[in-house]
Formats: structure tokens, C-alpha cells, sequence
């Protein structure tokens, strides 16, 4: 028997992540300089790390119930409430989850079947195309553009629209762009929405790294609220990806599938992060508002610097990546990555990880010590000089 030809072939066909392939080869070179990963370089704050600690202490180390302690339900949706002006009752609205990524997972699992299409604006984060395909539906990319900030247009949205479209993937603030959208643009496309009948998952993992823009939710406006499934967490704000928490709120209508899926495959998150992200949600604003500062401090350097090295740039005004063009080095955005990393020991991940419409720029991280970002601007400085 060939085992590999026993493999599910939705799983065979799909393509490995462009990120982790970047990550595999910079754990082979330990002297590489690397802004190729999308994780805080901050340690989760000790309060919300002793959080964790007092609840081992105290015995928690049980299953909780499939939607999460019902403090925790609470907490998020006062968040909700008090940063982004989102009502959502904890009882049947919300849903702790495994990281944003289950909540992604589980979104497109209850909402897609066979042939269901899903409009998904790219460049955007990887999973999104897989998750549809595990769940037999059609993934449609609509290109954003650098010359419309690479936000979404209703334009681009209208043309993408058929009767077979199911959910529209709306994803901002935006990882790799560090695009954002604004609440005028946001409502140019629930114009284009509200007559139909496609449901919009937002990706709003990012909600709270914006810099000098508020960030607005299509979740706010009366005419989405019950078919926009939002999807968050605490890996990016609170500097938490390790203890893999996140969270979806959305009508009860939807969030029942979704925990009925989540109780089969997942039974409830891991319950010492519940009682961190419990504190975190009560106590961590001034920690994210810390965070954002230093975040927004790297962001200025970062964004100059390429500009001035020649790689142009687009300002990024949420999350904590740049996406520069590299079209003027004439090299495939695959090969300027491999190059650098042999010729300058600099690792960044290639656009065209985040869909086709990113090949020719890079995404660089400035979730790395200053010191990090600007050796390693330095040397792609070099890189870029020596092949002119
Ligand atoms: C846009 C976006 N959504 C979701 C996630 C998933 O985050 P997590 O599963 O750690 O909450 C990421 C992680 O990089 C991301 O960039």
C-alpha cells in the first residue's frame, strides 16, 4: 500500500504556508537576522502571566464549559462594549476558541459547503484559502491594490458578487498590508452587502494595533450586526500566542453550529488560558496601550527607512507589518527573499505567501526589538545597493 495516495487529496493538493517555509530555513542558521514572523517579540505582561500561575495554584485544571468560563464570556463583551462600542450577550453570542485561528476554522466549517463560494480580498493571511478548501467550498480572491491603500472597494467587491457567494473574508486590519479600513469605507461596502444575503467573517485580530486611527467594526453597523461573524483574540494585543486563546462573537443562530463543532473537536480551550485572558481583558489596556506605543515608535523607523533604501512603501496604519515593493529590483519577490537570506542573513517572508496579488513585495514584522530592525535594515540596505 502507498500510504501518501491514501491521503485525503484536498489535503494532498494543498500548498505547505509560504511563512513556515521561511521559518524552517531560518532555524538552520542560527546568525540570521529574522522579521519574517507575526508574533509580539513581547513577553505576555507578568499580571496576566500570574493570572495563569494563581489558577494552576488554585486547582483549575479542568475541562471548562464548551463556550468558555462564563466570566471570561462576560469580560469579552464588556471589552467589546467599552473599546469598539460592540454589544454582544455572553450567554449565547460568544464563543472562546483555540487562538483566532479555530474561530476562523469553525466560521467557514458551519457556514460552507460544496460549491459555496467565499470572497476573499488578498494580499491577506494564510488560512483562509485552505480553511475553504478543507470545507469543499470555492476560495475567490479579490485583488486589493497598493494604489487604493490595499483597502477592499465596493467596486472590486460588486464585480467578485454571484448568486453563489456565501461570506465575504474581511480582513482588517490587515496582515500583511497593515492596511486598515475606515468607517466611510466600511460603509461603502455594507451599501454593496445589504441586499444580499452574504455574511461577512471579520478578522479583527489586529483591532487594536492601529496607529492614530480608531479601529471600526462592520459589526456596528445595525444591518450586519446579525450576519457578521467576528473573529479575535489575544495572541496579537496582549502579546499571548502561546497560550493559544481567541474568540468569535456573532448571532446565536450562528455561534450554536459553531459550538457544536468546537464541542466535537476541540471540547473546550485550554482552561489555565482562560483565566490569563480573563485577567487580560479586565486589566490589560494600559499594557496594549504600552505595547502599541513602542509598536507605532518601530513603525516610523521601519517605513522610512525602506523609502530611503528605494524599496517603496506603503504606511501601514494597523498591525505591525510593512509590505514594501521590491518591483524595482527586478526580482521575484521568492528569489529577493532567498537571496537576501544567503547573501545578508536576513530573513523576511516573500508577498506572494499572502496570494498571488503579493508577488513583488516583501512583509517584514516590526514585532522585533529596535535594535533587530535596524541591523537588519542595514543589511537589506546592502543587498539592495550591491544589485542595483
Ligand atoms: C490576520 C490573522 N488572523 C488570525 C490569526 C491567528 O491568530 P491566533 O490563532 O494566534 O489567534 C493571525 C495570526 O498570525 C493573523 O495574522
Amino acid at each position: 500500500m502507498i500510504i501518501k495516495d491514501k491521503i485525503n487529496k484536498v489535503i494532498t493538493d494543498m500548498k505547505p504556508s509560504g511563512i513556515r517555509k521561511f521559518f524552517d530555513l531560518v532555524a538552520q542558521m542560527p546568525e540570521a537576522i529574522s522579521l519574517g514572523v507575526g508574533e509580539p517579540d513581547f513577553v505576555t505582561p507578568w499580571h496576566i502571566r500570574d493570572a495563569g500561575i494563581y489558577s494552576l495554584e488554585k486547582g483549575h485544571t479542568y475541562y471548562t464549559s464548551n463556550s468558555g468560563l462564563a466570566s471570561l464570556r462576560e469580560e469579552i463583551c464588556n471589552y467589546l462594549d467599552r473599546r469598539f462600542n460592540l454589544k454582544y450577550n455572553y450567554k449565547n453570542e460568544v464563543l472562546v476558541t483555540v487562538g483566532g485561528s479555530e474561530a476562523i476554522d469553525l466560521t467557514i466549517r458551519a457556514l460552507i459547503s460544496n460549491g459555496d463560494e467565499v470572497l476573499i480580498p488578498q494580499p491577506s493571511f494564510v488560512c483562509y484559502v485552505p480553511c475553504v478548501q478543507m470545507a469543499g467550498g470555492v476560495p475567490v480572491p479579490i485583488v486589493t491594490k497598493e494604489e487604493d491603500n490595499f483597502k477592499l472597494t465596493p467596486e472590486a467587491l460588486k464585480k467578485a458578487i454571484t448568486p453563489k457567494t456565501k461570506l465575504l473574508v474581511l480582513p482588517y486590519p490587515n496582515n500583511p498590508t497593515g492596511a486598515i479600513m475606515t468607517y466611510d469605507e466600511l460603509k461603502a461596502i455594507v451599501d454593496v452587502l445589504k441586499d444580499t444575503d452574504i455574511f461577512v467573517m471579520s478578522d479583527e485580530i489586529y483591532a487594536e494595533l492601529t496607529y492614530g486611527t480608531k479601529h471600526r467594526s462592520i459589526a456596528e453597523f445595525p444591518e450586519m450586526r446579525d450576519r457578521t461573524i467576528l473573529v479575535s483574540g489575544f495572541s496579537k494585543a496582549y502579546a499571548m500566542t502561546g497560550w493559544r486563546l481567541g474568540y468569535v462573537c456573532a448571532h446565536p443562530d450562528i455561534i450554536a453550529p459553531l459550538t457544536k463543532i468546537h464541542q466535537y473537536a476541540i471540547m473546550s480551550s485550554p482552561t489555565v488560558s482562560q483565566y490569563a485572558a480573563l485577567e487580560a481583558v479586565k486589566k490589560g489596556d494600559n499594557d496594549i496601550d504600552a505595547m502599541v506605543s513602542e509598536y507605532n515608535y518601530r513603525r516610523k523607523v521601519i517605513f522610512e527607512a525602506f523609502n530611503q533604501i528605494g524599496l517603496e512603501c506603503f504606511e501601514p496604519l494597523g498591525a505591525f507589518y510593512v509590505f514594501p515593493s521590491i518591483k524595482s529590483t527586478g526580482m521575484k519577490s521568492n528569489d529577493f527573499c532567498e537571496n537576501l537570506l544567503k547573501e545578508q542573513k536576513v530573513a523576511v517572508v516573500p508577498g506572494d505567501a499572502f496570494g498571488e496579488s503579493g508577488e513583488g513585495y516583501i512583509r517584514c514584522s516590526y514585532a522585533y526589538s529596535i535594535e533587530a530592525i535596524n541591523r537588519a535594515l542595514d543589511r537589506i540596505d546592502k543587498f539592495v545597493s550591491s544589485h542595483k
